[in-house]
């Protein structure tokens, strides 16, 4: 049986389709069997940010009218063989897609995979529902902002109507320079305001936005490290946090986020 897991946030931008992204493919360097499903329905970034966009055969749609089987819909990942993609599509009335025709989806693909991560729309309208329904474990990816904390928020107690049996939390875009400044909600501030476990901390990394073009491959020493941190501790239970401000600690690191600072 695979763990369903969905990505989600409430606001939109901080990084769901990134988190859901990177962590299916750090899983599957774990050795995992695992399928990144987009139900994004009418903007499908996955497989864009996944570089397989020309490789796209089938979709959501065609599983749901029964045009094709969900294994048949899967992109393999380019480099990662146990790594796949469920495509989401644009040329569907998404208000005929319902929560109960994802999870079919979902139970014909369970028992060939150990993951399933299902990247989830901004908001808590139906495309909420929708990706939400079928899962038992949510994790809420968050931003060190005001609006993402409070949005976040929401979404944890609109989970409580959901069979999630476990919710943890991923913050992201964390900028170690603002941290030491003082000028950056602390991890310790967000876990305490939202009181979920908390599973990864990625910082800002200007080579993700760049890899997002490129098949979300290309990242810095600092992102790969956290995306591996948070794959481990979601898999075995570690609680291994990156620690965003290291580079920026002691007289160079001083010097550093003062000179990133005024630049
Ligand atoms: N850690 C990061 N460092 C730098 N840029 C990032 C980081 N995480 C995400 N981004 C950038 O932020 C933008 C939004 O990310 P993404 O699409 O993953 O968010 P999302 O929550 O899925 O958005 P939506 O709600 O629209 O689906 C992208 O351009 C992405 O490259
Ligand atoms: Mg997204």
């Amino acid at each position: 049986m695979a763990r369903k897991i969905v990505l989600t946030s409430g606001k939109g931008g901080v990084g769901k389709t990134t988190v859901c992204a990177n962590l299916g493919m750090y899983l599957a360097k774990l050795g995992f069997r695992v399928v990144l499903f987009d139900v994004d329905i009418g903007l499908n970034n996955l497989d864009v940010v996944m570089g397989v966009e020309d490789q796209v055969v089938f979709d959501i749609t065609d599983c749901i009218m029964g045009r094709c089987r969900p294994r048949q819909a899967l992109v393999q990942d380019k480099n990662i063989s146990s790594l796949y993609i469920l495509p989401s599509s644009h040329a569907y009335n998404k208000t005929n897609i319902l929560g109960e025709h994802i999870k079919n989806i979902i139970d014909q693909l369970d028992s060939s995979f150990d993951y399933i991560l299902i990247d989830c729309p901004a908001g808590v309208e139906a495309g909420f529902h929708r990706a939400v329904f079928p899962a038992t474990e949510a994790i809420i990816v968050v931003t060190p902002h005001l609006s993402s904390i409070r949005d976040a928020d929401k979404v944890i107690g609109l989970l409580n109507d959901y069979d999630i049996q476990y919710k943890g939390l991923v913050i992201n875009r964390v900028r170690g320079d603002l941290l030491l400044n003082g000028e950056m909600m602390t991890v310790e501030n967000i876990v305490r305001a939202l009181n979920l476990p908390l599973l990864g901390v990625i910082p800002e990394d200007d080579a993700i936005g760049a890899s997002n073009s490129l098949g979300g491959r290309v990242q810095s020493i600092e992102s790969a490290r956290a995306f591996t941190l948070l794959s481990e501790n979601i898999h075995n239970g570690s609680k291994k946090i990156f620690d965003c401000t290291y580079k920026y600690r002691g007289l160079m690191g001083y010097i550093k986020r003062n000179i990133k600072k005024h630049v």
